[in-house]
């Protein structure tokens, strides 16, 4: 059984990124042969800066790690240190469809923010179908939002596999009932997410608590005061499903627990769970992001495990494509 998973290196991670994947993430790691990606490639899709990225791959490795991924459990790898991920890609360009691409509802959204749409930001879900496909991954955990890029891999898998025979695993997406699109606390109708969302209602992992008690204690919730998981209540269903993953207790058991209670002290209650959570996790974070010659060792090693797989099926995809010399 293997697992694979993706996380662009950009901007701060946020307790969307947290809940929804890296608490699946780190979980995934005794279920199988875990493979978990910085995806540096897929961030030079919209305007960045270059130095930036460097460090924002070890941003996001520390966070991972701090998190709980276990470079001695699992493969952690930086992407384009894995150079069949882009040679993949372009052999899986021929068989996507453009139509598809045009459905994907990211490039709807993110294509909306940029003043320049590159080729790149449209090509995006055939660099992750790459990604998944490369490592013939059985399951894929992501967030809510990723689910029709994985489906998408799927369908590109079955095509290509009808077309020049059984070479790609189709790859299961697996994303969890409770937790996977934590909304931003301010709009609760819209995801979490330092790009799209509000400053006050994103909470980063690295934040201190004085800043994650006021992000919570300012939560919009509605006119009422029932502490109920429901689809009117968008707010405080959210804050239901943070403090149920946070405190691994189902929503039924916090529904029954805050019975009567105000929404202050709910949501006070919440900021503090959240607070003790994180507490420790900012602080691995720290001592981890310290040692970057550590960090890109890591990587390195990383790399060449990824790379040991990710050769194997680039030999049978060229061979099934009619590509290069016959071996
Ligand atoms: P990215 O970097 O935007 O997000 C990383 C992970 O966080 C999840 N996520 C959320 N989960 C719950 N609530 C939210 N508000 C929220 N916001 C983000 C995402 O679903 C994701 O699991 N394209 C991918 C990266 C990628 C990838 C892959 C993923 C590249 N190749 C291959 C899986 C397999 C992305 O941009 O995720």
């Amino acid at each position: 059984m293997r697992i694979f998973s993706g996380v662009q290196p950009t901007g701060r991670k946020h307790l969307g990124n947290y809940i929804g994947a890296f608490v699946p993430h780190v979980a995934s790691q005794d279920r199988g042969e875990s493979i978990y990606c910085i995806v540096d490639l897929h961030a030079t899709t919209v305007a960045y800066d270059p130095a930036r990225l460097r460090s924002d791959v070890y941003d996001l490795q520390a966070v991972w790690m701090a998190a709980g991924l276990d470079p001695e459990r699992c493969v952690l790898f930086r992407q384009s240190d894995v150079i069949e991920h882009s040679e993949l890609q372009w052999l899986l360009n021929s068989v996507t469809a453009y139509g598809e691409l045009s459905r994907m509802t990211q490039f709807k959204d993110k294509s909306g923010q940029q003043d320049f749409i590159s080729a790149g930001i449209f090509n995006y879900p055939i660099l992750m179908a790459a990604d998944i496909l490369l490592y013939r991954t059985d399951e894929v955990p992501v967030g809510d939002d990723q689910r029709q890029h994985v489906e998408l891999s799927r369908d590109v898998a079955q095509r290509f596999n009808s077309r020049f025979g059984e070479t790609f695993v189709v790859p299961e997406v697996v994303i969890r009932d409770v937790g996977a699109r934590i909304m931003d606390l301010q709009t609760p109708e819209r995801k979490m997410s330092t790009t799209g969302g509000t400053p006050a209602g994103t909470v980063y992992v690295t934040d201190d608590p004085a800043a994650i008690l006021k992000k919570f204690r300012s939560a919009v919730t509605d006119s009422g005061r029932e502490i109920r998981h429901s689809p009117e209540k968008a707010g405080i269903s959210n804050l239901l499903e943070i403090l149920a993953v946070v405190r691994g207790a189902s929503i039924g058991e916090l529904e029954r627990e805050f019975e009567g209670a105000g929404y202050g002290d709910f949501k006070l209650a919440v900021g503090e769970a959240v607070v003790d959570y994180l507490t420790p996790v900012r602080e691995r974070f720290a001592t981890l992001r310290a040692d970057e010659a550590g960090l890109e060792a890591t990587l390195r090693r990383g790399a060449e495990k990824a790379r040991a797989i990710a050769v194997e099926t680039m030999a049978g995809v060229r061979a099934a494509m009619g590509v290069g010399p016959v071996r």
